[in-house]
């Protein structure tokens, strides 16, 4: 239980599903942890609930400005970090013909540019040997109708595991990615849908993992773990689909 000791965290959208299971898991691990989220009753909910060495950072990630200013309320937290964790996104569906700009632009806003943004701001804060982590989604894998933007976003998020980790190589930082299939979090209940229209989705969805469930949180939290720790220390520029064989079965 102590494979993150020493280690500093920074987790994007780590007040909710995913984001909060890792930085669960991270305390755990022996971890410092910081959240950033965009809400600060979430925040502060999320701190109680975790306890221990966290701290929060409240920080839209869609906001260029708060990206800018992400540096400065991490250095007066921690002088450095080991961990950046790229989690916070939104996902949202549409055919082609009814996706307008705002569809388009909010969510390559999130996932993409205050993704982008937010490492190019805390690398300076990035010890050497650290290690950066892009939660992307098997939907950068399928031709899965109605998410065109979602997926590109996250097509987008697969190639700067890769580049990035070409461009950091002599500073031994490493970039890669997770990219989950379907997990139980609360971004379902966030896609605007009426209870029976999620269910439906939810049972769709389900019938194409061949493991016939959705994820549980804490087993990506415990993918990104792997990422995070020494044990990855070759691994580099790839990425871990965690996805009960939803696209390779
Ligand atoms: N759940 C899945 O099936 C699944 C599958 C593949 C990939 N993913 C990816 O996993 C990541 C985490 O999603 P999740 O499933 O854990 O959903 P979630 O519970 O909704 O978590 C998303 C987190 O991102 C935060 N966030 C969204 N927009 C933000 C912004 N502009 N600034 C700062 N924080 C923002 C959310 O804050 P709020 O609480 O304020 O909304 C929340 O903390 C996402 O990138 C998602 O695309 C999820």
């Amino acid at each position: 239980m102590n494979r993150l000791q020493n280690k500093t965290a920074l987790i994007t959208g780590g007040n909710s599903g995913i984001g909060f299971a890792t930085a669960k898991e991270f305390l755990e691990q022996g971890a410092t942890v910081i959240i950033t989220g965009r809400n600060q009753a979430s925040l502060d909910e999320a701190k109680q609930a975790l306890q221990g060495k966290v701290f929060t950072i409240l920080s839209n990630s869609s906001n260029l400005n708060d990206v800018r200013a992400l540096r400065k309320q991490v250095e007066e937290i921690s002088p450095a970090l080991d961990i950046v964790f790229i989690n916070a996104g939104i996902g949202k569906f549409a055919p082609i013909e009814a996706v307008t700009e705002e569809h388009y632009d909010e969510q390559f806003n999130v996932n993409v540019k205050g993704a982008y943004f937010t490492i190019q701001q805390l690398l300076p804060l990035i010890n050497d040997g650290g290690s950066i982590i892009l939660n992307t989604s098997v939907n950068a894998h399928m031709g899965m109708a109605n998410s065109s933007v979602y997926s590109a976003t996250k097509a987008a998020l697969l190639t700067l595991a890769r580049t990035l980790s070409a461009e950091l190589l002599h500073r031994r930082i490493r970039v890669n990615a997770i990219s989950p299939g379907p997990v139980t979090t609360p971004i379902f209940d966030k896609l605007g849908m009426a209870a029976d229209e999620k269910e439906g989705l939810k049972t769709a969805v389900q019938s194409k993992v061949p493991l016939g469930r959705f994820g549980d949180p804490a087993e990506i939290a415990r993918v990104a773990t792997f990422f995070a720790s020494d044990d990855s220390t070759f691994v580099l520029g790839t990425e871990i689909i965690a996805d009960g064989g939803m696209i390779t079965l």
